[in-house]
C-alpha cells in the first residue's frame, strides 16, 4: 500500500499568512500540520509516499526531504496548477500504477492517526473506504448521504446537505480510482473533484465502505480551526524545560520551553509551548499558545493565539488574544508624534483593535 499526501492548493482562507508559506507547513504546537499526517501514515505501516505539490514546492521539499526524519519514502509529484483532488490523483499516476493507497490531505489533522482505518481496510478490502465526521457547517465540506449504512450519494460543498455527514481529508483506494478521475468532468468551481469519482465508483456498482470517526478530527483551512487545532494538540504534550527559566518567572502547566529558549520576569500558564531560542521577557503567555523559533515577546501579554518565526511584540498594553502572527512580524509601540496607528499588512490581513 502507498500513500498520496497532497499538499498543492492555495490556501486562500489563510491569507495574509498563506501568501508567503504552505498551509501545510503552518505549525500547530510548534510543529508543522502537514508533519502530523507523514507521522500518523508511518504509524500505519506505509512508507512508500507520494506528496503532490503545486507552487510551494520549494519549501514542502525543503522541510520534508526525502522522507528518512520519518523512516518513509518520499517522491514528489508536481502539480502544475490546483486543478483539484481528483486531479491531483491523476498526475500522480506514474507514482501510484494500480496499486492500493491511502490518500491524506495535507492540512487536515485526525488526533487518533489512521492505523485502525488502514488497518480495516486491508482487512475488507472494498473499493474505496472513506471517513466521514459528523459537523456543524457540513456545507462546507463534501457530504456523504448514507441509506442503511451504506453510501448513496456524495454531494461536494451542498448549498443544502442532505447530512451533517462531512468527508474527512482520508481516502483509501484501491486501482478503480484512476479509472474515475479520468472519467468525471470539473465541478462548478472548476476543480476535478475527488467526491464526484467516488460517486462514479458508486455509481459503477463498486464498493464505498463508510467509517464514521468519533474522535477529533479538524481542516486547518481557517484561523479559528488553527486555533482549534493548536488547543487540543497542546493538550497531548508534557511539560518539559529545554531552555532557562529565571528564578523571578512563574511557569506553570504543561509548558514545553524548547532548546535554547529563555524566559525571564514572565508568567507562562500552560498549556503552552515556547520555541527555540525564543525570548519571553516581561511578559505573560497564557494558556494554548504556541510560540515558534526566534520570535521576541517583551512587556505584552499573549494568550490563545499563535506566534510564528522570528517575530516580535513588544511593548503592546492591551492582551493579544485568539491571534495568528506570521513570520518576521513586528508589533510594537510607535513612540512617534502624533500617537497614532501606523500598519503596514500585506494583502486580507484582518486586524482587532480595542
Ligand atoms: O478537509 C476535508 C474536505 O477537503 C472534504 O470534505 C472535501 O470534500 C474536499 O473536497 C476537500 O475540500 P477543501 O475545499 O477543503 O479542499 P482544499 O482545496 O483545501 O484542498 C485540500 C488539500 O489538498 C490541501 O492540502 C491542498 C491540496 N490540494 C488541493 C487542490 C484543489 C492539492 O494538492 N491539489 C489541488 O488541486
Amino acid at each position: 500500500m502507498k500513500a498520496l499526501v497532497l499538499c498543492g492548493g492555495s490556501g486562500t482562507r489563510l491569507r495574509p499568512i498563506t501568501h508567503t508559506m504552505a498551509k501545510q507547513l503552518v505549525p500547530i504546537a510548534n510543529k508543522p500540520v502537514l508533519f502530523y499526517g507523514l507521522e500518523a501514515i508511518k504509524a500505519a505501516g506505509v512508507e512508500d509516499v507520494g506528496i503532490v505539490v503545486g507552487e510551494t514546492a520549494k519549501e514542502i521539499i525543503q522541510a520534508v526531504g526525502d522522507g528518512s526524519k520519518w523512516g518513509i519514502n518520499v517522491t514528489y509529484v508536481q502539480q502544475d496548477e490546483p486543478l483539484g483532488l481528483a486531479h491531483a490523483v491523476m498526475v500522480a499516476e506514474p507514482f501510484l500504477g494500480d496499486d492500493d493507497f491511502v490518500m491524506y490531505l495535507g492540512d487536515n489533522l485526525i488526533k487518533e492517526g489512521i492505523t485502525s482505518l488502514v488497518e480495516q481496510f486491508r482487512q475488507n478490502r472494498p473499493n474505496s473506504q472513506i471517513l466521514l465526521a459528523s459537523v456543524k457547517e457540513p456545507e462546507r465540506f463534501g457530504v456523504a448521504e448514507l441509506a442503511s449504512g451504506k453510501v448513496v450519494k456524495l454531494v461536494e460543498k451542498p448549498e443544502n446537505p442532505a447530512s451533517d455527514l462531512a468527508l474527512v481529508g482520508v481516502y483509501m483506494f484501491d486501482g478503480h480510482i484512476m479509472e474515475a478521475v479520468k472519467a468525471i468532468k470539473p465541478s462548478g468551481r472548476g476543480e476535478l473533484e475527488i467526491t464526484d469519482a467516488i460517486q462514479w465508483l458508486i455509481d459503477q456498482g463498486l464498493v464505498v465502505d463508510p467509517h464514521i470517526i468519533e474522535g477529533w478530527w479538524k481542516d486547518t483551512g481557517r484561523l479559528e480551526d488553527m486555533l482549534e487545532a493548536n488547543r487540543i494538540m497542546l493538550d497531548t504534550l508534557e511539560a518539559r524545560n529545554e531552555g532557562y527559566v529565571c528564578s523571578e518567572s512563574n511557569v506553570v502547566g504543561m509548558v514545553v520551553v524548547e532548546k535554547g529558549a529563555e524566559i525571564v520576569n514572565s508568567t507562562v500558564r500552560g498549556p503552552a509551548i515556547i520555541g527555540e531560542g525564543t525570548k519571553i521577557v516581561n511578559s505573560f503567555i497564557g494558556p494554548f499558545t504556541s510560540i515558534y523559533y526566534g520570535v521576541e515577546i517583551t512587556g505584552s501579554e499573549i494568550e490563545h493565539s499563535i506566534i510564528l518565526e522570528n517575530s516580535t511584540v513588544t511593548d503592546i498594553s492591551g492582551r493579544i488574544e485568539d491571534s495568528l502572527i506570521g513570520q518576521n512580524v513586528i508589533v510594537e509601540r510607535s513612540p512617534l508624534k502624533p500617537a497614532a496607528y501606523r500598519l503596514m499588512l500585506g494583502d486580507n490581513s484582518r486586524i482587532g483593535i480595542l
